[in-house]
């Protein structure tokens, strides 16, 4: 049987993200004179990987569950030099009329198990059809490019092992997590001096 899923409602909702996103990201470069982000990368979750997800929780491939339970389908990976910017987009998210917070991650002050770092915020993002609106969930991830060269690495090695991660390799990448947060830190400092020459020009 062909599976007739209609994927129309995440690419409007892609669409209506990355034109907020945009739209809010200019406005905070107008107002600070500063431009946080290092780059932006916007997907659809494949197919393949949708069924996965669906697998892993033992539920069938349908339209319903996709909605209801792949939180992801939507994605957004904001990518910005310092920590204190990660917290300055978040504030910034949260303070948009036209998306809601459903929930909040902050796996930077309690990362996950493997070491992983990141600011996730789960956002319904509204698309606007002939009679109704529909809101839709996507994920936005927030990182430092560190905690992105960690994560990045991480899942290329994961994905070489994806039963079980050696546990020699497992505890190596958990302490450079921790080398990444010592990094972010530092190069915090150095950017806080930074600024206070700048301003005493
Ligand atoms: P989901 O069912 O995928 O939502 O799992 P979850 O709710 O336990 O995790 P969460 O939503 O917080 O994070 C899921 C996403 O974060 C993944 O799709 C990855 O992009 C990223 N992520 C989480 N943990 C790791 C990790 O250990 N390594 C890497 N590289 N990425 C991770
Ligand atoms: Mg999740």
């Amino acid at each position: 049987m062909k599976d007739n899923i209609n994927f129309l409602k995440y690419q409007y909702a892609l669409k209506m993200l990355e034109t907020e996103m945009e739209i809010l990201l200019d406005e905070f470069v107008h107002r600070h004179g500063y431009n946080p982000v290092e780059h932006i990368k916007s997907r659809l979750k494949s197919e393949e990987s949708i069924k996965e997800k669906l697998k892993d929780k033992n539920l069938e491939y349908n339209e319903d569950n996709i909605f209801k339970s792949v939180p992801d389908v939507v994605g957004l990976r904001i990518v910005v030099s310092f920590i204190n910017d990660v917290y300055d987009i978040v504030n910034m998210i949260q303070n948009s009329h036209n998306i809601i917070i459903k929930q909040k991650q902050d796996y930077i002050t309690n990362p996950k198990e493997s070491g992983y770092t990141s600011y996730h915020i789960n956002v319904l993002v509204p698309i606007y059809l002939e009679n109704h609106v529909l809101y839709v969930e996507a994920e936005i991830q927030i990182r430092t490019v560190a905690m992105d060269f960690w994560a990045s690495i991480d899942h290329k090695i994961r994905y070489k092992f994806p039963d079980i991660i050696p546990p020699d390799i497992s505890k190596a990448l958990e302490s450079y997590a921790k080398d990444i947060k010592e990094l972010d830190q530092k190069m915090y400092q150095i950017n806080k001096i930074m600024n206070s020459y700048h301003e005493n020009i």
